[in-house]
């Protein structure tokens, strides 16, 4: 096989992070993003989790046309007949069956003896089998599994039928060198090891997901599981961008093709990041805001006069516009319309159209150049919470005086009442989010405060994200504004609707037992 595949598991490995938790619409909406993405599979959930994610896989089945949709199932009967059932409706679908390998993960958290984790293995990929030909077996923390073991489990599954064999270095723990060593071994030893795709799944603690993810694949693999913005439980997992840009771009190295539309990397990126609320870092290959910048004037002198002495990619293969000024207060709703269709932007209904149009002409009363980066900003905010604004911000006034206690009166809607609320504080943000905290009275505490510009000069809009935690329930609001203290107030406001929407937020593997 000269293809790689693209396993996405932003939606289940993803989502495992602290505070990353989706509604279903969130997921739904980064699935179809996923699908426009061309991504091969997408890991939609783990059925048995909660009956909200069972839910979101169920919609993603039905909503998914050009991707395999699939869903996790530890390898016993109740796991996989839920993936089963809320795959249901799929036009491809996976079930993603896996049991720990290890010796410490059988004994101290399975207890259960080796002999007993084949068999188990080998019934979930039989079960499996019966409701779908495409099954992936993962041997969990397989990168610390004894090899013999291992290359019994895996013939086992493969005789039983499993399609994927998937080798988790589920505790980051692995080096490139002796990861890519051992996969090439098993590919080696296994007897039908020809019968199944081989695939690598990566967790970041030591920094080296990717490089461990591209070391299996010139061993043999053909298919790197992977989120968007590498985002995941702890350090996270293989970012997808990255593992895909360098297999694009080094195609002399890997020689293999992807399916992936690179154009629509960034369009991905930010949805996540502003659904799930994890800033973008700036350096972050491929999607940070630094990724193609060129301060040095050497640099900058080299890339105008040929742009490959200092550019390995270009910008707009992956979907970066260029701070363009595409559209200002006189343009109308049809060129809006264009603008967004343009940007990969899905519009849900008319109405959605019709209220972000109204935000844009708003903002381009207050900011004279609109890119297109406001632009994407605008749908964030509107998608966050599109349906069930309980709380909305009326207007906000505040003063700081050098010398003085800054403060703030902020006017705000819960349901049909109009809210004044005053109060001060230790700064103009410290003061809004306190006067609105005085009437709410949610007594949540407040895990993150960052601000980001969106685009460049101090014109731009600034992007607030908070993140919020009461009761165990942790929730991100994101608010922007080329006024930084409104945006704050807004993605406050953004946050509590989370915190009091009735939407059942997904936990998945959060809360269960092995
Ligand atoms: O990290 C891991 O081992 C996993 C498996 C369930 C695939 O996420
Ligand atoms: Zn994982």
């Amino acid at each position: 096989m000269d293809r790689l595949i693209i396993f996405d598991t932003t939606l289940r490995d993803g989502e495992q992070s602290p505070g990353a938790a989706m509604t279903r619409e969130e997921k739904l909406r980064i699935a179809k993003q996923l699908e426009r993405l061309r991504v091969d599979v997408i890991e939609a959930g783990f059925a048995a989790s909660s009956n909200g994610d069972f839910e979101a896989i169920r919609s993603i089945a039905a909503a998914v046309r050009e991707s395999t949709v699939c869903s996790l199932a530890r390898a016993n009967e109740r796991d996989i007949s839920r993936a089963a059932e809320a795959l249901a409706g799929a036009r491809s679908k996976r079930i993603h069956t896996f049991i720990a390998t290890s010796p410490l993960h059988m004994e101290k958290k399975l207890r259960m003896s080796p002999d007993q984790v084949l068999e188990q293995a080998r019934q979930a990929v039989r079960l499996a089998r019966r409701f779908t030909d495409d099954v992936e077996f993962s041997t969990e923390d397989g990168s610390r599994s004894e090899l013999d073991f291992l290359c019994r489990v895996i013939e086992a599954a493969i005789t039983e039928g499993a399609t994927t064999i998937n080798i988790p270095d589920t505790v980051g723990y692995a080096v490139p060198e002796q990861y890519g060593r051992l996969l090439r071994e098993l590919r080696e030893r296994v007897p039908n090891s020809d019968r199944a795709v081989w695939s690598v799944h990566c967790h970041n603690d030591l920094g080296m997901a990717v490089a461990n993810s591209l070391a299996g694949v010139l061993n043999g693999v053909r298919q790197i599981e992977c989120t968007i913005n590498g985002l995941g439980e702890r350090a996270g997992n293989t970012s997808l961008e990255e593992v895909v840009m360098a297999v694009k771009t080094r195609h002399d190295v890997f020689g293999l093709e992807v399916g992936i539309d690179t154009t629509q990397i960034v369009a991905s990126s930010k949805l996540v990041s502003n659904i799930t609320g994890f800033p973008v870092q700036p350096n972050k290959a491929v999607v940070g805001a630094n990724a193609f910048a060129h301060a040095s004037g050497i640099h900058q002198d080299g890339v105008l006069k040929a742009r490959q002495t200092y550019e390995i990619m270009r910008a707009e293969d992956v979907g970066w516009t260029t701070n363009r000024i595409v559209l200002g207060k006189l343009s109308g709703r049809t060129a809006f319309r264009q603008r967004v269709q343009e940007l990969g932007i899905p519009i849900e209904s008319e109405e959605e159209l019709v209220a972000a149009f109204a935000s844009f002409k708003d903002l381009a009363d207050r900011k004279a150049e609109i890119f297109d980066e406001d632009i994407q900003a605008l749908f964030s905010d509107e998608a966050v919470v599109p349906h069930n604004e309980y709380f909305r911000l009326v207007s906000l006034s505040q003063g700081s005086t050098t010398g003085e206690r800054p403060h703030a009166r902020v006017v705000f809607r819960v349901g049909a009442e109009e809210i004044d609320a005053r109060s001060d504080g230790d700064g103009p943000v410290d003061a809004t989010l306190k006067a609105i905290e005085s009437k709410v009275g949610s007594g949540c505490e407040l895990l993150l405060y960052s601000v980001n510009a969106i685009t460049t000069g101090t014109e731009a809009q600034g992007e607030v994200t908070v993140r919020l935690a009461r009761a165990g329930r942790i929730v991100n609001g994101i608010g922007s504004d080329p006024d930084i203290i409104a945006a704050s107030a807004k993605a406050y406001i953004n946050a509590l609707n989370k915190l009091y929407t009735t939407a059942e937020r997904i936990n998945p593997q959060i809360s269960l037992a092995p």
